[in-house]
């Protein structure tokens, strides 16, 4: 079904199908040999959704020999993926903590579990920002798991396209001290405007000191849906039903390092295969390629 201005999902649905699968992707990432990350969290999260599709990955069910485009090496480099990208934001986070930051805020957390796993130094206060029926399903899932937080948790269900910024505060954000943001796998979903205007907000709530950490997908400037539907096509066969040619705001926009040099911010980025030889895992082969181009991972900080 089409975007809406004003549209809504859970975890099952829509968007937020897409928290449901890159939190499988990390899942399997944290149990293959020589893993990079550990994501303890990631699979009860996912069986808890219960899409089908996801339970059977995690069971090993799947398969997915006879998907042309699904070659083990595809798929490893969908996983490799996961990890590289969970990694980059993990170090993002434990690298700001370092220099003194005590509050962060992750926008679009969907199935985001870092406010329980990593070590944040006491006194830290972690934010999350999803829609409420995402927010509601990941506290109660992990609350009937026993989990705990690692970090002071503090969760605002909104749209992003509502007035954040005063849920934000009112739950208890100091736009005074310097607070580390991330905004991952969040701006494909965004339309063109309400992507800068994520960048205007965040930079009038950022003390010197913020840091923020996002990605650019440069495929998505003249991302091609037909294609990307027929790729798509033989796994709605075995049962996902993302659609993401539906799901996404192609067309231009703002790249996010250059909007964000010009709101003052220090920016640098990193492309995907570099990421992947930082953290020695296999370039990924040109068939692996995905519709979305080759990502590039960006931090920033304001002084
Ligand atoms: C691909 S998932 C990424 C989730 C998480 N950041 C991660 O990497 O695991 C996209 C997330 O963006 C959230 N999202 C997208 N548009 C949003 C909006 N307008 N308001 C709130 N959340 C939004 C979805 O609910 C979903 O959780």
């Amino acid at each position: 079904m089409a975007r809406t201005g004003d549209d809504s999902w859970d975890l099952a649905s829509s968007v937020g199908a897409t928290a449901t699968m890159v939190a499988a992707g990390r899942a399997i990432a944290s149990r293959s040999p020589d893993p990079l990350i550990d994501d303890p969290f990631a699979a009860p999260l996912v069986r808890a959704v219960g899409l089908d599709f996801f339970t059977r990955m995690l069971d090993g069910d799947l398969d997915l020999s006879q998907v042309p485009d699904a070659s083990p090496e595809r798929l490893q480099a969908m996983i490799d993926g996961m990890a590289v990208r969970t990694k980059f934001f993990d170090d993002y986070f434990t690298d700001a903590a370092a220099t003194g930051v005590r509050q962060a805020v992750i926008l679009a957390s969907g199935l985001d579990a870092r406010a329980y796993r990593l070590a944040w130094p006491s006194g830290t206060v972690v934010y999350e920002i999803d829609q409420p029926a995402v927010i509601e399903f990941k506290s109660g899932t992990l609350a009937d798991i026993g989990a705990t937080p690692t970090a002071e948790r503090r969760t605002v269900g909104i749209d992003l396209r509502e007035d954040w910024p005063a849920a934000l505060r009112a739950a208890g954000f100091d736009p005074a001290a310097p607070t580390a943001w991330l905004a991952e796998g969040l701006l494909i979903y965004l339309p063109p405007e309400a992507q800068d205007r994520l960048f205007d907000l965040i930079t009038a709530l950022s003390a010197a000191g913020s840091t923020v950490a996002t990605e650019y997908a440069p495929g998505i400037m003249d991302f091609n849906a037909e294609q990307a539907r027929e790729l798509s096509a033989p796994l709605r066969e075995h049962g996902l039903d993302i659609d993401m040619s539906a799901l996404v705001y192609a067309g231009r926009r703002s790249h996010v390092m250059d909007y964000l040099a010009s709101l003052g911010w220090q920016v640098s980025g990193i492309p995907r295969d570099d990421l992947f030889a930082r953290f020695r895992r296999p370039v990924p082969t040109a068939e692996s390629v995905d519709p979305l181009g080759e990502i590039v991972y960006v931090s920033a900080t304001l002084s």
